[in-house]
């Protein structure tokens, strides 16, 4: 099926990308429950590194579950695309020189292992954030885990779908004892201390 295929390469490359920016480019992975805060980190990130000159970009699951996945439903088999598309999308930016933050609940620890398996060691940081889900269910702030509760959504995760806790994700976040702000500032620390971020 791929046998006619042949990769092409162009002149300028990743390396020239991230000189021009003056930055490296990475993924932030933020997995965790519906309700735990990824999008709402993510965005807080985001905005800390905006005010350091970092070009980003955030591809969040509601977002892109509304366009390029709009076809993909919330079985094993289509979250498991649903990770593999991102994880292809997230290698183009960060080949293109952007620091990208996905915030998907990618449950299985063998998508997020294929997602990571795509890039080079130091361009993954995946990033649990962890809430339990009762505190996720009480937020509810979309209201799904009562309609989960009411079965009027299947496969919901925590629910009626599994969430694996990630074994061993660079960074862990407690969203439950600390402010939004403190956590995003951790993860800052932890990309200059890595030194992804001067
Ligand atoms: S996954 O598991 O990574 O493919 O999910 P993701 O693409 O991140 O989409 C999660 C958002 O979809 C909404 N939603 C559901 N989540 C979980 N299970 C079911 N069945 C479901 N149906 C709809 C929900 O708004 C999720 O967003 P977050 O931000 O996680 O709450």
């Amino acid at each position: 099926m791929h046998n006619n295929l042949t990769l092409q390469s162009s002149t300028i490359n990743k390396q020239d990308r991230r000189e021009l920016n003056q930055h490296k480019s990475c993924v932030l992975w933020f997995t965790g429950l519906s309700g735990s805060g990824k999008s709402a980190l993510a965005n807080e990130v985001e905005k800390l590194l905006y005010t350091k000159g970092i070009r980003t970009y955030i591809l969040d699951g509601d977002n892109i579950r509304l366009g390029l996945n709009k076809n993909l439903s919330f079985s094993a088999e289509d979250r498991k695309e649903n990770i593999r598309r991102i994880g292809e999308v997230s290698k183009l930016f960060v080949d293109a020189g952007i620091l990208v933050l996905t915030a998907f609940i990618s449950p299985y620890e063998s998508d997020r292992q294929m997602a990571r398996n795509l890039f080079s060691v130091g361009e993954f940081i995946e990033i649990y954030v962890n809430c339990s889900l009762e505190v996720c269910e009480k937020r509810d702030p979309k209201g799904l885990y009562k309609k989960a509760r009411n079965g009027e959504i299947k496969d919901f995760t925590g629910i009626s779908a599994p969430y694996e806790t990630p074994s061993s994700p660079e960074l862990s976040i407690d969203t439950e004892k600390y402010t939004l702000k403190e956590t995003a500032e951790s993860i800052i620390a932890y990309l200059i201390q890595q030194s992804v971020l001067k």
